[in-house]
């Protein structure tokens, strides 16, 4: 029996004891959170509430001190060269339209292309799409292999020197693949592209060097690694965050205003207008420590055991279709899936009634799902707190799904 050594820091689980035990098997779409990162944002609320940079008395200092402290542990988790190359936002999405439309929206010109794959989220597609349509640019795809990963062939037939940029995703949120970002962004920088990395999936699921991938951005939110909603994380070489367009203007990016214009900070805060998430960020620097104290690389072992344990029961039911790689250790945590010939949305919806809470639906990758030729699919996702009772629990509503639709009891 697997059993899950984290469960018990989760209060989550805790509160559901006396009711219908529930699978919690989304966490790809957000994470539960560890009573160290809820204890944080009390002890901030109750303690240290003020806002940053602004006051010169204690509370607003010890505020600016704790903030400006998640910086150098982001710096550190990311292995990022300077803490400056670390731009507070408000999550994945927000980090790549400011890639997309505060760096490359007057970079790019019609003879140029865009190289993203058939697996992108939306957040890593639509911004490249109305780039392309604003500047004339062509908008490439690279498609899957035979075993539904990235095909790298097919990458380096579509990489050339017109392509200004490079976007990825690190793990995709419906294949679980895990893409070779490193050998990916060698061969873009060798013909002159940027390479943009989508992280959403992969943070907090394993370690990741942003100067041994060697991108020029990364981005991922906090709240898929169990750090509050609101937040995330861009991540630029310095040198292009310094040439980057802040999207927004006010209060605390400026150095001096003047009747017509205005001088602006250096980085980090020329990208930070405004009262930011200071308690999401403060939340993000706890979950940061309890992933360190969990050790990633024990997290990325015990997902891998779990993710193999579901992909192995899954494939044994014969009404079952899987997604990806039918390989279970290509698959990430993830795992999506198809019950031959009912709607994903009616199984999710018994899976509910038993307490099984998965995602159904094109999952923000209508790209894919057109390529795979389906209209939605189910995910299963996981993290540390899952354990095989969880993933008996689901197997056996599945089982459960096939007796009512297919005999109507
Ligand atoms: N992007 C999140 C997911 O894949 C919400 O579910």
């Amino acid at each position: 029996m697997i059993e899950s050594p984290y469960r018990h820091d989760f209060p989550f689980f805790d509160s559901q004891k006396k009711k219908l035990k529930r699978a919690y098997l989304d966490s790809a779409a957000t994470t539960q959170k560890p009573s160290s990162v809820i204890e944080e944002l009390v002890h901030f609320y109750t303690k240290d509430n003020a806002n940053i940079y602004r006051g010169i008395y204690a509370t607003s200092q010890r505020a600016t001190s704790k903030f400006e402290a998640v910086r150098d542990k982001v710096k550190t988790f990311i292995n990022a060269s300077e803490r400056t190359e670390i731009i507070f936002t408000k999550g994945t999405t927000q980090s790549l339209n400011w890639i997309v439309f505060g760096y490359f929206w007057d970079r790019l010109h019609s003879d140029d292309e865009i190289l993203i794959s058939v697996m992108e989220h939306h957040s890593n597609l639509v911004p490249w799409q109305q780039l392309a349509i604003h500047t004339g640019a062509k908008l490439n795809y690279v498609n899957l292999d035979e075993d539904q990963q990235l095909d790298i062939d097919d990458f380096k037939a579509k990489l050339n020197s017109r392509v200004k940029v490079v976007a990825l995703t690190h793990v995709s949120n419906v294949l679980g693949c895990l893409n070779p970002v490193t050998q990916i962004t060698t061969l873009a920088h060798k013909f002159g592209a940027k390479v943009v990395i989508d992280g959403a999936q992969a943070i907090g699921h394993m370690s990741v060097d942003v100067q041994e991938i060697n991108c020029d951005f990364y981005a991922f939110s906090g709240h898929k690694a169990f750090a509050p909603t609101g937040v995330g994380v861009l991540y630029g070489k310095k040198e292009l965050l310094e040439k980057m367009t802040p999207l927004e203007y006010g209060g605390e990016m400026i150095s001096d205003v003047n009747y017509q214009n205005t001088s602006f900070k250096e980085l980090p805060l020329r990208l930070e207008a405004g009262t930011q998430n200071i308690s999401g960020v403060i939340g993000l620097g706890a979950a940061l420590d309890y992933l360190n104290k969990c050790k990633l690389n024990e997290i990325e072992c015990y997902i891998k055991k779990l993710t193999k344990l579901a992909f192995e029961q899954l494939i044994s039911i014969p009404e079952v279709i899987i997604y990806g790689s039918k390989n279970a250790s290509f698959h990430q945590g993830i795992i999506s899936f198809n019950i031959k010939g009912i709607h994903p949305h009616d199984v999710a919806t018994v899976l509910d009634i038993k307490g099984v809470e998965i995602r159904a639906g094109h999952h923000c990758a209508q790209v894919l799902m057109r390529y795979l030729k389906i209209p939605a699919c189910l995910r299963l996702s996981l993290h540390i707190y899952n354990d095989e009772t969880d993933i008996q629990q689901l197997i056996i509503a599945l089982h459960e799904v096939l007796r009512f639709f297919k005999h109507g009891s």
